[in-house]
């Protein structure tokens, strides 16, 4: 998979790309992450990318000049162009596994008071990470790479996807180790017993239970995967 990232900041992506997962999964060439700085497409003579709003207001806009170039040279027929944006669409897993099959992402993020409106009409999927208002779209787009790129065939094991969190519409079962016992907390004996039908079957109903009583709206979600 390729991505594309638009940013002011392009430091801000240092550290989330070179650690864990996704640097391992880049070494791989599993995923081809790009980072863009839109002032270096602006054809103003300061290098300007924003202006402040037509009928007043506080705040700077993001113009369209440099971010319509930049998009641009970058995308393809393959390409989905979404906008990282506290009034787009809640992202969660479900929205994670539709984007882990496409070739081509371009994130767009945003900074300031927000983008020229006429910004939106080229771009594909507007996605918010939460009802909360973050300084820019950075943190969010980076939160978007993570969930996607673990899920890219090789970067993680199969066994770890199926049982983790939200898939299947289920929170994920909790999980020990060494040692038995831990100031008066016992390991649950079943998982002790070396039987493996009895484990999964102990397993998944940890998973409904704990469902139940975390997350009961996932048990009524019966679109999500
Ligand atoms: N930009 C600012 N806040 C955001 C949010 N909650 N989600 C996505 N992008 C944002």
């Amino acid at each position: 998979m390729k991505i594309d990232i638009l940013s002011l900041f392009p430091n801000m992506f240092d550290g989330v790309f070179t650690e864990s997962i996704i640097k391992r999964a880049i070494e791989k060439g599993i995923v081809d992450i790009k980072i863009h700085n839109f002032r270096d497409y602006s054809k103003d003579i300061h290098s300007s990318v924003d202006d402040t709003p037509f009928g007043g207001g506080a705040g700077m806009v993001l113009m369209c000049q440099p971010i319509f170039d930049c998009i641009k040279s970058l995308k393809t027929d393959d390409s989905i162009v979404i906008m990282l944006t506290p009034d787009g669409e809640i992202y969660n897993q479900k929205k994670a596994i539709e984007l882990s099959k496409k070739k081509h992402l371009i994130f767009l993020c945003g900074h300031y008071e927000g983008f020229d409106e006429r910004i939106r009409s080229i771009c594909d999927m507007f996605i918010s990470i939460g009802d909360y208002v973050l300084t820019g779209g950075e943190l969010a787009s980076m939160v978007l790479v993570d969930s996607i790129t673990r899920l890219l065939e090789g970067a993680i094991t199969k066994e770890s996807l199926d049982s983790e969190s939200f898939s299947n519409n289920l929170l994920d079962y909790p999980t020990y180790t060494k040692p038995r016992e831990y100031a008066g907390m016992e390991v649950p004996e079943v998982l002790l017993s070396g039987d493996h039908k009895k484990i999964d079957e102990w397993r998944k109903l940890q998973q409904i239970e704990k469902t139940r009583k975390l997350r009961p709206d996932l048990l009524e979600d019966k679109d999500a995967k």
